[in-house]
């Protein structure tokens, strides 16, 4: 196959606007060819379109050699092409240069590498600020590096309807004067938007870094990190339409320059003697070994894609879904809401809800014979559960190929549960 050609197969660059909702599951073998059914647990991981899945072949297929080592076409083809996914990836999140751009496994790995990479620039005692709305990759892999360092860990609380509590954030930083802010732009357990500009700005007004969990943002609203001036921001592929063990770190250039490498190994060197070891040149520095360039070509491809919908559009299809669903919840028997919209706020692409009478595992098992995919449980939220005073909660999660007819399937499953268990 001609490079241009292989060079087209994985750029799915696209002028015609893509319209999210049921019209574009034929972009997505999973409906067509898979399971299909109304697969509401795309926070846990999205289905794949074509496109994504097409690139990942074309470039085992027809590009497969190992990137910046070959002398020979195929390899320079390989290396072209994974530079051209971090160039992607760049402009997506508006970064200054690809140079800042980390490829990783996913927002988990890029996080215990900040972890890691930042452990010398804390001191004993110093405080990292949390919050009560963080996935569990951004709790423990900062425990671990308080329990190495001997550092504080804090919590900023959320309000009872699962929204970060500002006054409580402004009160710790003041009290705490924390080195580094962790927080999450979009909660996966609740759907909660956090105001993460003005997370962002008090925080560097109070001295302290910020790292932005963008996990479920990446997709769900977008970001431009140098207008959000963050000083990380970490997603994962298999979130956004792209393939699991692929995730970007991104981090500010005078960030990144001060963080250690992790792991050492092939590609991440400019010399090695008996001696000892030079780093390569950020970000070749933090990715030692033969990197997921496939994965990562298909990310580029996943980018495109996203960027084939006007982001408005998208944002309002699934805060319309999020909307709808907490409609049809409210006019069920027995059902609770949690999070924002239980008090009328906003919530983006997650809707949260539990059943007097059944657990939400029963839940999710009966909602299967529905042919109806949810999440039930804490979700790797157990501190924000614990804090709303629940152990588990149902959750419906989103994506651009989701619609209002998967609601009613909902619906219909709610009924069925809640008369099993009234028995
Ligand atoms: N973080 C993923 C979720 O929210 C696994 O389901």
């Amino acid at each position: 196959m001609e490079r241009r050609n292989v060079v087209a197969a994985t750029d799915n660059a696209t002028k015609d606007r893509l319209v999210p909702g049921e019209g574009i599951r034929a972009l997505f073998p999973f409906f067509s060819e898979g399971p299909g059914g109304c697969y509401l647990d795309s926070a846990a991981t999205t289905q794949k379109p074509a496109v994504v899945l097409d690139s990942l072949r074309h470039v085992l297929v027809h590009a497969n050699a190992n990137v910046h080592r070959g002398a020979y076409r195929l390899s320079a083809l390989a290396s072209e092409l994974y530079d051209d996914a971090r160039q992607k990836v760049a402009r997506m999140i508006g970064a200054p240069s690809e140079c800042t751009i980390v490829f990783v496994r996913g927002a988990t790995d890029a996080i215990n590498l900040v972890a890691r990479g930042a452990e010398h620039l804390f001191s004993p005692g110093d405080t990292i600020l949390l919050s009560l709305l963080e996935h569990h990759s951004n709790i423990v892999p900062w425990q671990m590096l308080a329990k190495r360092r001997g550092l504080h860990i804090a919590f900023t609380d959320i309000t009872d309807d699962g929204r970060l509590n500002m006054d409580d954030f402004r009160q710790k930083l003041a009290a705490l004067k924390p080195k580094l802010v962790a927080v999450t732009q979009l909660a996966n357990s609740l759907g909660t938007v956090t105001p993460i500009e003005e997370v962002v700005a008090l925080a560097h007004k109070a001295g302290a870094q910020v790292l932005v969990d963008g996990a479920q943002g990446v997709a769900h609203l977008g970001v431009d990190v140098q207008r959000l001036g963050c000083d990380y921001y970490v997603f994962s592929g298999h979130k956004m339409y792209g393939p699991t063990g692929i995730g970007v770190l991104y981090g500010r250039p005078e960030r990144l320059e001060k963080l250690e490498p992790v792991q050492g190994g092939g590609d991440m060197i400019s010399y090695v003697s008996t001696d000892g070891s030079g780093w390569a040149e950020v970000p070749q520095r933090f990715e030692a070994g033969t990197p997921a360039f496939p994965e990562a070509i298909a990310l580029g491809t996943a980018v495109d894609f996203l960027s084939s919908f006007d982001r408005k559009s998208l944002i309002a299809h699934e805060r319309e879904l999020v909307h709808a669903a907490c409609e049809m919840l409210r006019g069920e028997t027995g059902v609770t809401l949690h999070g924002p919209a239980s008090a009328g706020g906003e919530q983006v692409a997650v809707v949260s809800f539990s059943i007097d009478t059944v657990h939400p595992h029963d839940f999710a098992t009966i909602a299967d014979t529905h042919n109806v995919q949810v999440r039930a449980g804490n979700h790797c939220a157990m501190p924000t559960l614990r804090r709303l005073g629940v152990q588990a909660t149902v959750r419906l999660s989103f994506g651009a190929y989701s619609c209002a007819k998967d609601l009613g399937a909902v619906r219909d499953a709610i009924r069925e549960a809640r008369k099993l268990f009234s028995r």
